[in-house]
């Protein structure tokens, strides 16, 4: 059978994508990268894709009348890989509803909070000024409604006295690495799927995002 296929969308710092080479590299994901992708094309995660030999593409918005159709545009260059699942990973755009629709059961994107709470930006901002007891990041399907998709799984943390966003948002990392990796795990090995707007587990649907455990595997 053909290796699970996966195509990486990012923005930014790219260690998301580093956790799951590593995990390629070390034979616990069974899948492959067929490229990354990018809307920044001098950003880290390019660079490291670069140093993994996996072949990247990158386009920019200048170059395009509006935003749908550089989205358009990306997404012919995703779908000509053919993957089997599209990945955002620090991805930091919103991507047009039609091409959205396109993807759907096939694209996921890790989120640094517990969904429902605190879609869109500033996320450890948020969880600290509402007085949160604990703080997470979330894995889940897209959908056209801006981090709103049917959550798959989350990993959790408590947030400190003394915590700041950037604080939290460092001890929240190293668990983001093993929730985007484990879950892709699922994914690739046919345990979990999308059917009509409900994630199921081996033809169960979950009636609550998996959650992370301490052995980093999902319960
Ligand atoms: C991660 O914290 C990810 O959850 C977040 O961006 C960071 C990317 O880090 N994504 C979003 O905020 C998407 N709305 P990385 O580039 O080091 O993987």
């Amino acid at each position: 059978m053909a290796r699970f296929s996966l195509v990486v969308l990012c923005s930014g710092r790219g260690s998301n994508l580093q956790a799951l080479i590593h995990a390629l590299d070390s034979g616990t994901l069974p899948a492959g990268i067929a490229a990354v992708c990018s809307d920044k094309p001098d950003c880290a995660a390019l660079e490291r894709a670069r140093k993994a030999g996996i072949a990247t593409c990158a386009l920019r918005q200048s170059d395009f009348p509006d935003r749908a159709a550089f989205d358009r545009a990306l997404f012919d260059e995703v779908a000509l890989l053919q993957p089997d699942l599209v990945l955002l990973a620090g991805y930091m755009r919103i991507i047009d509803p039609a091409v959205v629709e396109q993807w759907i059961g096939r694209m996921i994107n890790i989120h640094p909070s517990l969904l429902p709470k605190y879609p869109g930006l500033r996320t450890h901002a948020r969880a600290i000024d509402a007085g949160d007891a604990e703080h997470g990041a979330s894995v889940h399907y897209v959908t056209a409604e801006l981090d709103g998709g049917p959550v798959i799984a989350q990993a959790a943390l408590p947030i400190l006295a003394d915590d700041t966003p950037e604080s939290l948002a460092g001890r929240l990392l190293p668990f983001e690495h093993r929730l985007l990796v484990a879950t892709v795990r699922l994914i690739a090995t046919g345990e979990i799927a999308l059917e009509g707007n409900r994630v199921v587990r081996n033809g169960v649907a979950l009636r609550a995002p998996l959650r992370l455990n301490d052995g980093g595997d999902l319960g």
